[in-house]
């Protein structure tokens, strides 16, 4: 994996095909334990927003590869004072080999991705999810033995997972449909720049429709219907997203086979009922361990091993 070497990973579209794909085959290597790279590097966490999976599985894979991590909590750091993020980055960049950020805007991780002359991976922004999407794609590939010609329905709102999941199905030659209400599509750049990449070769649907979206469909995914920053609209929301929850009956139209998957943390009663979560479809455990050796492959593959 020479060919990320040094690059940033600030959306899925960073990465071609083939990349993607050599990602997760040396996830799937790491995770067999086939493969004992040793990186021995400092990577630092800039998070501006909660975190369990993201913060825990980048530490964790840092730690596995013998590197170190830093928590650059701007509570705690100048950061958060109003120290200019040029600044910060040109310092950061003395100390630090890699560097993953979660921020609001997305023009705040383009801002340090140029003036930090290290790696610089989106760990989310309101923008976009990808290092999620790789592990959603590794889920899948080991469910289904291949990405190719999956059907993948996202049903919520058109937010930053489903964003990373357009670009994501659309670079690997799956159907995506994203069902929303009216008001809570994917953004139009979002939804072009999919269309482009499938290039009329795969699906890529939008609807209002929940019942039309999951019909036959292989993966049935959801989110939040209020993501971080959006918790005052969260009450009026509910209504709006209730014909969009994932619930047994939703799945009576999905294929017999198809797999739930959820980015974690979720609203049980809300997007997604506690039956399908804690049901026989449900892959969002094995999802949220995926984080771990996508990242660490990531990880790997940006820094080159030393
Ligand atoms: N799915 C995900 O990114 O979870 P965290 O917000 O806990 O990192
Ligand atoms: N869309 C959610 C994802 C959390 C992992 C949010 O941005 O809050």
């Amino acid at each position: 994996m020479e060919a990320l070497t040094g690059r940033d990973f600030l959306g899925l579209t960073d990465l071609n095909p083939s990349e993607i794909q050599e990602l997760l085959q040396l996830a799937a290597q790491l995770k067999a334990g086939k493969s004992k790279i040793q990186c021995s590097k400092v990577l630092g966490l800039l998070f501006y927003k909660a975190s369990t999976r993201t913060r825990v599985s980048f530490s964790v894979a840092m730690y596995q590869l013998g590197g170190q991590v830093i928590d650059l909590d701007p509570k705690i750091t100048q950061v958060g004072r109003g120290e200019p993020v040029a600044d910060t980055a040109r310092v950061l960049e003395r100390y630090l080999d890699i560097l993953a950020i979660r921020t609001y805007e997305q023009k705040q991780l383009e801002t340090f991705a140029v003036y930090a002359q290290i790696p610089v991976i989106n760990a989310l922004t309101d923008w976009e999810h990808p290092c999620q999407v790789l592990a959603d794609l590794l889920t899948i590939q080991e469910c289904f033995g291949s990405l190719g010609g999956v059907t993948v329905t996202y049903l919520g709102d058109g937010n930053n997972v489903a964003h990373s999941l357009m670009l994501g199905c659309a670079l690997m030659g799956m159907n995506v449909r994203v069902a929303t209400p009216p008001d809570y599509q994917p953004v139009t750049d979002i939804v072009e720049q999919a269309k482009e990449i499938a290039g009329g070769k795969t699906e890529v649907i939008l609807t209002d429709d929940p019942v039309a979206a999951t019909k036959d469909s292989q993966v049935i995914y959801t989110d939040v219907w209020a993501s971080m920053g959006q918790e005052d609209s969260a009450e009026t929301r509910i209504p709006i997203f209730q014909p969009y929850q994932v619930n047994e009956q939703l799945l009576t139209h999905a294929d017999p086979e198809a797999i739930v998957l959820h980015c974690l943390p979720a609203h049980r009663g809300e997007e997604i009922t506690d039956e399908v979560i804690e049901g026989l479809r449900s892959r969002v455990w094995d999802q949220a361990e995926n984080r771990l050796h996508v990242q660490k492959a990531l990880l790997v593959s940006l820094l080159g091993a030393d």
